[in-house]
């Protein structure tokens, strides 16, 4: 279950987040998968809605998850000509029973926040998830990140996490291990950025 002080902070952080551009990894999963048209999309921690709208103007219907409760009032304030393409579901991952079937999922900068002992669950759901052949593109944590000490949240070494992807393949895995600054201040990140395809 989030604590209301995560709900905080990603509350934060998500207003402040108005100004970037699209993630890049979510644009390049797109352009791999093809037009979007009559093909579904899940945005995973969707926070401000950015990738979700990308995905809403791809032509992608989209399910979009966030476990903020006020995840529908942002994302129809930024998107309110969905035509119906947009579904919204409040709720944390580690709490979802299914996901609609989908052609792309995207998972920018969330999969990190479950609980550890939650995410082999999760990941077995999210992967039944995507149709033959369908994309998916995530951020995952490495376990050089400074905030690998946090019990709540989940990190892998790389072979752990090339390993997630068995039975996929791996079109993209690049790895970001630098200090830099996050929105809690500095510190050294160690980010895996995935896309692979099911077959
Ligand atoms: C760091 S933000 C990333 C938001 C956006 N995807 C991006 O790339 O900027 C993490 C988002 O995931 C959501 N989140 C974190 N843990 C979650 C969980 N266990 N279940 C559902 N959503 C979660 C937060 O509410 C927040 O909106």
């Amino acid at each position: 279950m989030e604590s209301l002080a995560d709900s905080k902070v990603w509350a934060d952080y998500n207003a402040a987040q108005a100004t970037r551009s699209v993630r890049p990894l979510c644009l390049e999963a797109m352009a791999l998968a093809g037009p979007g048209t009559g093909r579904g999309a899940i945005d995973l921690g969707c926070g401000a809605g950015k990738e979700t709208l990308a995905l809403l103007n791809g032509g992608w219907q989209v399910h979009a998850v966030d476990s903020l409760p006020d995840t529908r009032e942002r994302l129809l304030g930024i998107a309110p000509d969905a035509d119906g393409r947009l579904s919204i579901e409040v709720r944390a991952f580690q709490d979802l029973r299914g996901l609609p079937e989908a052609d792309l999922i995207f998972a920018g900068y969330s999969l990190p926040f479950i609980h550890p002992d939650k995410f082999g669950g999760f990941w077995a759901l999210m992967l039944n998830a995507l149709r033959r052949p369908a994309m998916v593109a995530v951020n995952l944590f490495g376990d050089r990140d400074s905030w690998a000490d946090v019990p709540e949240w989940n990190f892998h070494t790389e072979a752990e996490a090339r390993q997630l992807f068995d039975g996929l393949a791996i079109l993209k895995f690049e790895v970001y291990d630098a200090d830099g600054q996050s929105f809690r201040g500095p510190k050294h990140w160690h980010i895996f950025d995935v896309i692979a395809r099911k077959p």
